[in-house]
């Protein structure tokens, strides 16, 4: 494209926004497609592919690879989850969620008189899961991978080894550290080079420590991490840190295959994450919602779509909040009940179209879980497909980790339910179902998705952001399904939020108009602003043309969908 005649600074400007539109629009292919929170792991992903991987194949490489990329979530220090489609259209889940460690106790964060210490399951090395990405991946690639297991760890060893070029996502988050009155040693130390000196961006970043702790898992698979050196060097950084994870919590440490939910919507297959996810049955609980409306009387983004979508999502979200936990520990959840149609058929008959219902902070409030999770898709040209979202939960974690390792922590117990018994209206949990035991899985709203049309992927979609996951997941596939929007669209698309209590609807600033406003809130809803919502990555399938249409969220500026 030529460049008119411009000053230096439009020239930057119009750079940038054609850079970030080229990255950020619809990508086509017609061999693969991979869609992730940094373009370079797309690139590697993608160059799995070409060497004749398959989508579970890439899913791992870009996962390794946004570990060295995109560290803020992307991770060997934390957990997440797969959905996995193959080309006959059975579908599968991997569950790589951390666990609870042994010493674990369900009071291990209050103080004597049983009051919560606040933030206590947030903070210090008390706050970190067993870590369940390496196994997960291992998992993966055992059951249903293609190309050796050392091929695809390795790009992401050079990319530790070799570095490359530091980005403005990490440049800001290096600023936030290195800032006058930063106590974090170790995060502050993290984006130095080996001169101790803050990189720039653009800067090729290395880090060796990561490198040679990935080349154990390559070398070594699962037991690279959970056991030997790894597991010796977690176990002694938790001792020093007053942690309680140790060798024995590594050993023990396993991913488990479970069978997907299963919904569907109007012809469409939905198939997504079962718990310890809540986000699987929240989203066939909505989309069975939105089934029984009558779109022709509910225009996009009308005061009457946003509320049903709306009391669509407070529903969902009261039932999480009661039903919802590990399934091992919980094996008597509803969760056919939950995602029936004819519970959803109850369901409906209960909102007044006309007013908004109001949420009983006496019984259900609000999970502090974290919007720092990232998402990652991948179809091959058989049209096998991968929806993997994993996490740290808060941004860079626990923000803990050993310089000998070179890898972040997760905080990921804050997402266990801290308190029993109290529930309260500003938005602490204590029901039973996600109370913290030792060997035991925290509740997640992570949402990898895959809805099947004639027994083929047709949309592979998740997201970033904490409980608001379920929702922008939720919201992106109706845009798809019954608005007809083309992927990028869809993700771009204006996204709300409601979960129950706090008792209000969060709506993406600039995209809701002050009419629709005035509509809901005359309808008793409570309204709160927000830039942004989410991180979605997605990819749809034309099965009969065998075209892959990619596109990455504009909120996050480094991703990138790569077709070939
Ligand atoms: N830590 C965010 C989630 O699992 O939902």
């Amino acid at each position: 494209m030529p460049i008119p005649n411009c000053k230096k600074t439009y020239c930057i400007l119009i750079l940038l926004f054609f850079g970030y539109a080229v990255l950020n629009a619809q990508t086509y292919g017609k061999n693969g497609m991979v869609v992730s929170s940094d373009l370079g792991s797309s690139e590697v992903g993608i160059a799995i592919l070409k060497k004749g991987g398959n989508a579970i194949d890439a899913a791992i490489g870009t996962a390794f690879s946004l570990a060295v990329t995109h560290p803020s979530a992307g991770n060997i220090g934390g957990g997440g989850f797969i959905v996995f489609m193959n080309s006959e259209g059975n579908t599968t889940t991997i569950d790589f969620r951390e666990k609870a460690p042994l010493a674990a106790t369900n009071d291990m964060y209050l103080d004597p008189a049983g009051n919560l210490i606040d933030g206590s399951n947030h903070t210090s090395a008390m706050s970190i899961g067993v870590p369940g990405t390496v196994a997960g991946l291992y998992l993966a690639h055992q059951k249903y991978g293609k190309l050796p297991w050392a091929a695809i760890v390795q790009p992401a060893i050079d990319q530790a080894k070799n570095g490359f070029a530091f980005n403005w996502s990490l440049y800001r988050a290096a600023a936030y550290f290195s800032k006058e009155g930063n106590t974090n040693a170790f995060m502050d130390g993290y984006f130095r080079n080996d001169k101790g000196v803050l990189l720039q961006p653009e800067e090729n970043w290395k880090q060796a420590e990561l490198a040679k702790t990935l080349t154990l898992i390559r070398d070594k698979g699962r037991d690279g991490f959970y056991k030997g050196k790894t597991a010796k060097k977690i176990a002694a950084f938790m001792k020093k840190n007053n942690g309680i994870i140790t060798k024995k919590d590594l050993a023990k440490y396993e991913a488990i295959e479970r069978k997907p939910i299963k919904g569907s919507y109007k012809g469409y297959d939905i198939y997504s994450m079962p718990p310890p996810s809540s986000g699987g049955v929240a989203l066939v609980e909505m989309m069975n919602l939105m089934e029984l409306a009558d779109f022709k009387t509910l225009e996009f983004n009308s005061a009457g779509h946003l509320h049903l979508v709306a009391e669509a999502m407070r529903r969902a979200f009261a039932d999480r909040a009661e039903h919802l936990g590990d399934p091992d520990f919980n094996l008597n959840m509803p969760l056919d009940k939950l995602t029936s149609k004819s519970f959803a058929k109850k369901r409906f008959q209960e909102i007044d179209m006309a007013r908004a219902s109001v949420s009983d902070s006496a019984q259900f409030g609000r999970l502090y879980d974290s919007e720092s999770t990232t998402h990652l898709s991948t179809i091959d040209k058989d049209g096998n497909a991968v929806s993997l979202t994993y996490t740290l939960e808060y941004s860079y974690g626990s923000q803990m980790g050993s310089n000998e390792l070179g890898f972040i922590f997760n905080n990921e117990m804050g997402d266990f339910n801290p308190q029993p018994g109290i529930t309260k209206s500003n938005g602490q949990i204590g029901s039973a179902p996600n109370l913290v035991a030792p060997e035991k899985r925290m509740l997640s709203s992570m949402t990898p998705t895959i809805v099947g049309k004639n027994g083929k992927p047709y949309l592979v979609i998740g997201s970033p952001g904490g409980r608001t996951i379920i929702n922008t997941v939720f919201q992106t596939v109706l845009n798809v399904l019954e608005f007809n929007m083309p992927i990028d669209k869809a993700i771009e698309a204006l996204k709300i939020h409601h979960q129950w209590l706090p008792d209000q609807i969060i709506y993406e600033k600039y995209l809701l108009s002050p009419d629709t406003r005035k509509a809901l809130e005359a309808k008793g809803h409570i309204l709160k602003e927000r830039y942004n919502m989410g991180a979605l990555m997605g990819i749809t399938y034309d099965a009969e043309k065998g075209i892959f249409v990619g596109a990455s969220d504009s909120a996050q500026p480094d991703s990138g969908a790569v077709g070939y």
